[in-house]
């Protein structure tokens, strides 16, 4: 595992963004995984921006995001894809039928999972995932007791998620759709950004480098190919 310690949250988020330009400029047909979160907002400013400078082209990448609500409309605010078009989609070259999300208001979602997880098979594995970091040490959607073999799949949210995500929690959908930790571990580069206080604990459970189902995020620390970036908060600095 690498650790970049950022000096504040807005080093992280350039840190972040900057391995997401390098990988797609080395790479112009890679296929990217991405996440939503606060945390990613100054992370796809920071990426439109390089690549507005003609840095680099996302003209053939392909990206799959981790996770999507079940039950709200596409174009709800709080949509997992109108959050990607809103922060990154539109602001850079990258062709719509290259993006993907699963679908919201799928008919049949455990169908849609298995699809989804099968385009990301089809389209080769992914070559670089970007993840948050829950506070309860979620990563995608895959919560506490998430099965290490687990894949694309529908997922039952817990009342933390619910609670941190929506302001009336009441409002928030029950279930999502998501990649699975395998389908995540898989992956062949793995860059995870958390930053604030409220981070703290789980990122503690990643550097202390032992799986711990309770702790989803514990299972990064053996990935071959793994970068935690943080701020000092997140590293529990005061
Ligand atoms: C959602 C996503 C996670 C993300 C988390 C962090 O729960 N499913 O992939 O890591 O948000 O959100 P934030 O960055 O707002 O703390």
């Amino acid at each position: 595992m690498k650790h970049i310690s950022a000096p504040d949250s807005k080093t992280a988020a350039t840190a972040t963004a900057q391995l997401i330009i390098d990988h797609a400029a080395n790479n112009p047909n890679a296929v990217l995984g991405l996440a939503t979160g606060n945390t990613m907002r100054p992370v796809y400013k920071d990426v439109a921006a390089l690549a507005k400078n003609g840095r680099v082209s996302f003209a053939d990448i392909i990206s799959f995001n981790l996770d999507e609500y079940l039950g709200l409309s596409a174009d709800a605010p709080a949509s997992f894809k109108r959050y990607m078009h809103d922060n990154l989609s539109r602001h850079i070259d990258m062709h719509p039928d290259n993006f993907h999300i699963p679908a919201a208001n799928p008919k049949d979602a455990a169908a849609e999972a298995a699809l989804y997880e099968a385009a990301i098979t089809a389209a080769g594995g992914i070559g670089l995932q970007l993840l948050g970091l829950g506070t309860n040490g979620h990563i995608g959607f895959n919560e506490p007791g998430s099965a290490r073999d687990s894949r694309t799949r529908v997922v039952e949210l817990s009342e933390q998620t619910r609670r941190d995500n929506f302001s009336n929690s009441n409002d928030a959908p029950t279930h999502a759709i998501s990649m699975g930790l395998a389908t995540i571990l898989s992956a062949r580069k793995i860059v995870l950004l958390a930053t604030g206080a409220s981070k703290s604990e789980a990122v503690d459970k990643i550097i202390a480098g032992k799986e711990m189902p309770d702790w989803p995020c514990s299972y990064l620390a053996g990935h071959s190919d793994f970068t935690l970036v943080t701020d000092p908060a997140a590293r529990g600095e005061t």
